[in-house]
């Protein structure tokens, strides 16, 4: 019998490269979630076109059309409900969510943000973090929580930052990393083996690496 995968909406608002790591991720047979939906605050992301032609349901709720956040998550949780969904995954999704509705999806809505949290929330995450000058940047996958870019942290992946990096440079190759971790994050939660315990996470593997990643590197 095959286990049951669990049903995951992803929530966009744009280009939606996240959004594609996760619908290729989820064709593999043994992953354990499928995602059934496809849901854009922006009726004209690109991200749609992707996730039409992958076949997924796709639903464009047009945040403009909506006179206030609770009318939209009204709707929100509407296309949720009539697609099964049971967990949420943001990817690029920039509408605030109202402390209600994250409480309705809590620990069942997960999120990507570009930085090692908690460093450097909310946009712009690679200028902040070239101009506090780091030099390991990264990203984190966490569940969601009312404050923004906020939660247990589920998953993590560091990038050193090289000398010459513009905010482009240092985005794309933390981009890259994003798309490997977020189906990985996603892949240990739906399959339960990833838990919240206080505001933290329990359950999850040590990386099978004990050197530390150094940058610059050491020399001799
Ligand atoms: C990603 O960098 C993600 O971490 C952030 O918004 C960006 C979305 O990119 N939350 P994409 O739409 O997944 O390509």
């Amino acid at each position: 019998m095959t286990a049951h995968r669990k049903k995951v909406a992803v929530l966009i608002s744009g280009r939606g490269s996240n959004m594609e790591a996760l619908i290729v991720a989820a064709r593999a047979v043994d992953y354990p979630a499928e995602i059934t939906t496809v849901i854009s605050s922006q009726p004209d992301a690109p991200g749609l076109t992707f996730a039409r032609n992958a076949g997924i349901a796709t639903v464009a709720l047009d945040h403009k059309t909506f006179q206030a956040r609770e009318a939209f998550e009204a709707a929100l949780q509407t296309a949720l409900d009539a697609a099964g969904v049971e967990l949420i995954a943001l990817a690029g999704f920039m509408r605030l969510m109202t402390p209600d509705f994250v409480g309705r999806w809590r620990d069942r809505m997960i999120n990507i943000h570009p930085s090692l949290l908690p460093s450097f929330k909310g946009l712009h995450t690679h200028e902040q973090a070239l101009s506090a000058g780091v030099r390991v940047a990264g990203c984190t996958v966490h569940f969601v929580r009312a404050e923004l870019d906020s939660g247990p942290i589920i998953a993590q992946a560091a990038v050193a930052v090289q000398s010459g990096d513009t905010a482009a440079t240092l985005a794309d190759r933390v981009l890259a990393a994003e798309h490997k971790l977020y189906p990985a994050a996603l892949r240990l939660v739906a399959a339960g083996q990833i838990h919240v315990d206080g505001e933290k996470t329990i359950g999850y593997e040590d990386v099978n690496q004990t050197t530390a990643l150094f940058s610059p590197p050491l020399q001799g």
